[in-house]
């Protein structure tokens, strides 16, 4: 099918690629010029693992391109929105801006029968608002909404191998009709796969989305929370959530207590989900969410008194390492990231700190220009009076307590993600810290 994806970031670029692995003619218009270069060149605009070898294969096929020329949509029968939803500045909101000058670049060039797709994450409501639009408009195009479920560092099998595949299509059965035979057809590999498939109406669809990360976030933030009671009882989080995890129903995915969430679409996506409610009188439904980011959020400041106080309380001219600074590991991303965060807030307190990570060093000099960044891990911890680990990436899960020993100043750690063996780095020598462990 001829498909074309408007928005090429973290989201379109992976999905764009996909498609055309996938076997569909593919055209990919963003307005960064950077950003075409790179994916026309076949390489990726950011780390993502597999993407460069995804962009290389689908690129080799002619069934992939780039441009900044949205009249390339023409011709398409799939056109999918992919562009950013970011939250609103001063707001909880999300920012549509980008979703409807997407629409409002693309209608001239749609003709009857196309299906505009889309995948950003939006507040209920806004694809029956677009629809109309577009009906206003008079193509003869439909629109239907399919949620993203994709995870930076694994977006490339989430993209070609996705768990579920959701259909929220238009309410009349003329146009319902042809936007699912166009999504069954782009969706024909995942489908014959067995892939399960939920076929249901534009609000349900734009919900699955924000509630399946409000879900995720408020597990995060539930073994959080239990960690702060923990930590005030002798109690230890880590081996309550092996315990509760072992119910089927309740699951150990997702509930790794530690810094807290970040990242492009948690944080952003409840936040925009608390405004939504608001605005529909129904605040109250989703108020726990307040919560949810309130706990995550002190997470971060938990992290940082037990620095401080591994410091004497005087961190001014202390030297700290902080491993990791991007959002999670696997991923360069450093929106909304906790490790970055915590350390310019200890860089704030007059720390000397100095800081790496194995990816996100370039797009964090970005934002904050002022921290110490090392390449070297050696460098980030010769001399250090406290170690922190806020990202855990492999480089830093399996570290031998003995060798980063013999580097430091003082052995002193804060375990952030409550990676390691608080035994083995206590008999090391180590005054260990973990959240919510004794
Ligand atoms: C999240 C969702 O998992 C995807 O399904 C969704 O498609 C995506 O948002 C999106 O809306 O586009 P992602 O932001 O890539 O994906 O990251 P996650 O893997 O969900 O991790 C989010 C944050 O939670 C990270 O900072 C991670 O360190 C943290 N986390 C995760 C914990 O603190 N504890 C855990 O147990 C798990």
């Amino acid at each position: 099918m001829r498909v074309s994806v408007i928005g090429c970031g973290y989201l379109g670029a992976v999905h764009a690629a996909a498609m055309a692995q996938l076997g569909h003619d593919v055209v990919g218009v963003d307005m960064d010029a950077v950003k075409l270069a790179a994916l026309t060149r076949g390489e990726a605009p950011f780390f993502e693992p597999g993407l460069p070898e995804l962009l290389v294969e689908a690129s080799s096929t002619g069934r992939l391109r780039f441009t900044d020329d949205i009249s390339a949509a023409k011709g398409a029968t799939v056109h999918f929105i992919a562009v950013g939803t970011p939250q609103l500045k001063g707001s909880n909101a999300a920012d549509l801006q980008y979703v409807d000058a997407a629409i409002e670049q693309l209608l001239p060039h749609l003709t009857a029968g196309d299906v505009v797709v889309g995948k950003s994450t939006v507040p209920v409501g806004t694809a029956a608002r677009l629809a109309a639009r577009i009906a206003e408009h008079g193509s003869g195009a439909v629109l239907a909404w399919n949620p993203e479920f994709l995870r930076e560092g694994f977006a490339v099998k989430d993209s070609l191998a996705p768990d579920r595949i959701v259909f929220g299509l238009p309410p009349e059965p003329a146009g319902a009709a042809i936007a699912e035979a166009a999504l069954r057809g782009v969706y024909a590999a995942a489908l014959a796969a067995e892939t399960p498939l939920v076929i249901t109406n534009y609000s349900t669809a734009e919900l699955v989305k924000v509630a399946a990360n409000a879900f995720l976030a408020t597990k995060i933030s539930f073994i959080n929370a239990m960690a702060e009671i923990a930590e005030v009882t002798g109690a230890d989080a880590t081996e309550l959530a092996d315990a509760i995890g072992l119910d089927g129903r309740i699951g150990r995915r997702f509930l790794g207590a530690g810094v807290g969430f970040g990242g492009g679409c948690l944080p952003k996506d409840i936040r925009g989900f608390m405004a939504r409610a608001e605005e529909l009188g129904r605040g109250e439904s989703v108020a726990f969410l307040k919560e949810v980011d309130a706990i995550n959020l002190r997470r971060r400041q938990r992290v940082i008194d037990h620095v401080v106080d591994l410091l004497d309380h005087e961190p001014f001219g202390k030297t700290v390492a902080v491993l990791g600074l991007a959002f999670k590991p696997h991923s360069d991303d450093v929106r909304d990231s906790p490790a970055l965060d915590v350390a310019v807030r200890l860089k704030g307190l007059g720390a000397e700190v100095r800081a790496t990570d194995p990816q996100a060093i370039e797009n964090a000099r970005r934002q904050h220009p002022q921290l110490d960044y090392r390449t070297s891990f050696e460098e980030t911890v010769r001399g250090a009076d406290v170690v922190v680990l806020v990202t855990e990436w492999d480089e830093y899960r399996y570290l031998d307590p003995e060798v980063v020993g013999a580097l430091v100043s003082g052995r002193n750690i804060v375990d952030g993600r409550n990676s390691y063996d608080p035994a083995r780095w206590r008999a090391a020598g180590w005054t260990y810290r973990g959240l919510g462990r004794p």
